[in-house]
């Protein structure tokens, strides 16, 4: 049995990730994204502001009613209104929590709520009172803590466990905090505050200076058993804390801070891009854990090590966070035996004479290309022009799609031979145009692959920037990818996919 301590995983992704500039959602939007935490086991989500708007309102709502296993809450002000409404938004689900907050530093009190001091200690006070009536599960937090007097903070602490808070959230509004004095606050806050035993402390911290997530770990450090985090770390300005790192640092090293989470760890990636693909936020190619980067390795010392034992340069391993495997990116700081490497993957084999001159023309290529595609590494094997040696080539392709309807694509494809191919206009009412032109290739060609992976990337900006479409297929017990450039992404697709094929066939013609 596992005996180390739990930390409770709080997401805010649909609160206060989506309060950020450009990351507003729709209903089915956020219904999407509650299903995926939960699926990543998240113990509570915070599905919004209730009382912001009719739609946030509808929001928690639905989110409460659909949602079975996390605890559901959501954000209300300490006035009787917001609270009501999150009673009502939140009422349905047996499983809720209100969280009230109110400002708390004096930067606050002076130049927004106009309060004084015991207007505020009066209001968290009333507020956690409240809300308890409507729920048993009452968190309070004290807006800007991390810039409030200590001693103010303590009191007003001390009213919302009195009032009957459950979970006391101690957040870093503004990022402002850095690791060892926000420890010590939270020693201080666990130390003096009457009956802290009988609550469980929070953090939730933003990252205006890139410190949420280490500002959190020193607070569990310190005695705090939630963290409050968003997906892909999206929250207001610099955002909150990343819940795939936070998460990631606790299981990395377990044996350094011996805490747990629930979060289904192989999940991360997947809730990731549903993220960034619903709130259109890129996740950055250099971004921990669900970066692009973050399991690809350029370096010839690198790729020399990772191909000896994964451990040499990774602390930790894709599959854990649900990304298929480490990526070895050909390119000119590559070494021979990454090179090596690839050549095999793709199924050829070479002997120790043919090496050297395909390694150096690899590195000759590399010196002018940004990424060195599978399709460049054959041709330098095959010391051809692969373009020319390609079974299938794209002749014509027409797409039409819509959203009542589905999506139609008419092909034409020219084979080796010269003869040209043309697909059966084919309509599928569940699926979009990248789907009908596979389906139209597989029906030309002959091929009905397993779709592994398939990935956008934009290779250049504005109007006419092109579309990178890269493609995985399993066949036979073997991966193969394939990229196609263009300017239409659904060509892009077409093309991508004829690689895949041209390369089977090669591989078959090989063998
Ligand atoms: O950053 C903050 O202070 C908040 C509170 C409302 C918890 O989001
Ligand atoms: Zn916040």
């Amino acid at each position: 049995m596992n005996q180390s301590k739990e930390v409770i995983i709080f997401d805010t992704t649909l609160r206060d990730g989506e309060q950020a500039p450009g990351c507003s959602m729709t209903l089915g939007e956020k219904l999407k994204i509650a299903h995926a935490l939960k699926d990543l086991n998240v113990n509570v989500i915070e599905a919004g502001f209730a009382a912001a708007s009719p739609g946030d309102f509808e929001a928690v709502n639905t989110i409460a009613k659909e949602i079975e296993g996390p605890t559901i809450c959501t954000l209300a002000r300490c006035n009787p209104d917001d609270i009501e409404q999150a009673h009502k938004a939140l009422e349905a689900n047996p499983n809720r929590r209100i969280h009230v907050f109110v400002a708390t530093s004096e930067i606050h009190l002076k130049h927004k709520l106009n309060m004084a001091k015991e207007e505020v200690l009066k209001a968290a006070y009333e507020g956690v009172k409240m809300a308890k009536e409507f729920c048993d599960n009452v968190e309070f937090s004290p807006e800007d803590a991390s810039r409030t007097d200590h001693d103010f903070l303590t009191e007003v602490v001390n009213a919302a466990i009195d009032a009957g808070a459950t979970t006391i959230n101690i957040p870093d509004t503004v990022g402002y905090t850095i690791p060892y004095e926000f420890g010590e606050l939270f020693n201080h806050l666990i130390t003096n505050c009457e009956n802290a035993d009988n609550v469980i402390f929070s953090v939730h911290c933003h990252d205006d200076l890139g410190l949420s997530v280490a500002n959190s770990l020193a607070a569990l450090e310190s005695g705090a058993r939630q963290v409050e985090c968003t997906i892909n770390g999206i929250g207001e300005r610099a955002g909150n804390t990343s819940l795939e790192e936070v998460c990631m640092a606790v299981k990395t090293r377990k044996e350094y801070f011996d805490f747990h989470t629930s979060i289904d760890t192989t999940k991360l990636y997947p809730t990731s891009r549903l993220v960034s693909s619903i709130t259109g936020m890129h996740v950055p190619r250099n971004k921990a854990i669900v970066g692009d980067n973050a399991f690809s390795h350029e370096a010839g010392i690198h790729q020399h090590g990772m191909l000896r034992h994964a451990s040499t340069y990774e602390i930790m391993k894709p599959q854990d966070v649900g990304i298929g495997r480490s990526n070895l990116v050909l390119g000119k700081h590559s070494g021979r035996h990454a090179f090596l490497d690839r050549v095999k993957e793709l199924g050829f084999e070479i002997s120790k004479d043919e090496l050297d001159p395909a390694f150096k023309e690899f590195k000759k290529l590399a010196d002018r290309k940004k990424e060195i595609f599978d399709s460049d590494i054959e041709a330098i094997v095959l010391n051809a022009d692969t373009s020319r040696l390609n079974t299938w080539e794209l002749v014509d392709l027409e797409t039409s799609s819509g959203s009542s309807w589905g999506a139609l694509a008419d092909l034409k494809l020219r084979k080796i031979d010269g003869t040209v191919h043309e697909s059966a206009t084919e309509k599928r009412r569940s699926s979009g145009p990248i789907d009908s032109v596979f389906n139209a290739i597989n029906q030309i060609t002959g091929y009905n692959l397993e779709l592994i992976n398939f990935e956008i990337h934009s290779v250049s900006v504005g109007e006419d920037a092109q579309g990178e479409v890269t493609v995985t297929v399993n066949f036979d017990g073997q991966d193969y990818r394939g990229h196609g450039v263009s300017t239409d992404i659904i060509e892009s697709g077409a093309l991508a996919y004829l690689e895949v094929i041209n390369r089977i066939e090669r591989n078959r013609e090989r063998h």
